[in-house]
């Protein structure tokens, strides 16, 4: 097995890679959006294929990469039923098993920090996002959390595993990096010992503040942090930018994919449509194209290019023209250039994507 974990100064969060080292299929937990770099340099080196991205809960305090990840590697998003972020490939219930090549990874659902937070469980490791911090645990005063839920889930879920299952937090403030189910079980000052009903009045009594991005992270991580228009406004937002300014994520990500593909306006691509030497690539989601769509448009969501473009865009179309769009025309830039790096050689852009088309009929 390859296993790193990572960790993001600004939010203090733990993101961890778990990689099967026979099959190289890899999983990443809780990536943070602008460290994309060095995720993509990780599995670079170690050759590994991206399988999922899963999120153990919607965060308040950063944006996922997981959109971007799957955006990139065609790596399938994973995050709790409960979250309500509907655009991730899988809505997660508790007591699923996903394979990194023959090992196993098993989802445990732990509510109470959010009504949708996971855990998960692979061989000895317990990744419990902000269900159970190295003595402490995470707030249960925003986001449908529930401090009961949280003792529950905590004492009758996670204490019950072995006592040396090892337990990586979603978090950490004071610079510890692992602990076991028995440590957590007997010395977390909150949780230790303690009554239900204590428990609760020890959250009730927190009194913390609100974090400072959460106005900001919620909304795009219920879009996996960038797979729907809403997050990349977002993101594209001046008092976004400047409450994170080192930010190299979203924003960076799509503005380095527009100077890569050709953008073409409106008009110049209703003259491509009209002569009819081009394929129309719709590159939304399902539900955005099902509401309409330019007429004769190939449809492949963006996340499903690498793996489905083969079988609709033949191989001998390579040198084609192909005009993609979005809904406004960021997403197609950053399809156009996984377009180019399969080997297409004229690809565009459709500035102000559907959006703009819908407006001029
Ligand atoms: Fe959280």
């Amino acid at each position: 097995m390859i296993f790193k974990q990572l960790f993001d100064k600004a939010s203090c969060t733990f993101t961890y890679l778990l990689a099967d080292f026979d099959s190289k299929e890899t999983l990443f937990i809780d990536p943070v959006d602008n460290h994309i770099d060095d995720y993509l340099a990780l599995l670079e080196q170690y050759n590994l294929k991206l399988k999922y991205s899963f999120e153990t809960h919607v965060h308040a305090d950063h944006i996922t990469a997981s959109g971007l990840l799957r955006q990139t590697t065609g790596a399938k998003t994973g995050i709790g039923l409960h979250c309500r972020a509907g655009t991730a490939d899988y809505q997660l219930e508790g007591d699923e098993t996903f394979n990194l090549g023959s090992s196993t990874i098993k989802t445990i659902a732990t509510p109470g920090h959010t009504a949708g937070s996971m855990s998960f469980l692979w061989k000895d490791k317990l990744f419990t996002g902000d269900t159970l911090f190295i003595g402490g645990c995470g707030r249960t005063d925003f986001q449908n959390g529930n401090a009961g839920d949280l003792f529950d889930s905590v004492t009758k879920k996670i204490f019950t595993l072995p006592g040396e299952t090892l337990v990586y937090p979603g978090h950490d403030y004071k610079g510890n990096f692992v602990s076991c189910v028995y440590q957590e079980k007997t010395s977390n000052p909150r949780l230790s010992g303690k009554t239900r009903d204590e428990f609760i009045e020890i959250m009730d009594k927190l009194n913390l503040p609100v974090p400072k991005l959460i106005n900001e992270a919620v909304p795009a991580n219920l879009y996996c942090g960038i797979d729907e228009e809403e997050a990349l406004q977002i993101a594209d937002s001046s008092e976004f930018s400047q409450s994170n300014k080192d930010r190299r994520g979203v924003q960076g990500v799509i503005n380095q994919a527009k100077q890569q593909v050709k953008q073409v306006d409106l008009a110049t691509a209703k003259k491509m449509i009209q002569a009819d030497d081009v394929i129309i690539l719709d590159v939304r989601e399902k539900n955005e194209f099902e509401l309409g769509f330019i007429e004769n448009a190939i449809h492949i969501p963006r996340g499903e290019i690498k793996t489905t473009v083969e079988s609709l865009i033949p191989a001998n179309s390579k040198d084609k023209s192909i005009l993609i769009y979005c809904a406004s025309g960021n997403r197609s830039a950053l399809a156009g250039q996984i377009m180019q790096d399969l080997g297409f050689s004229n690809v565009t852009s459709l500035v102000g994507g559907y959006n703009a088309w819908k407006k001029d009929y």
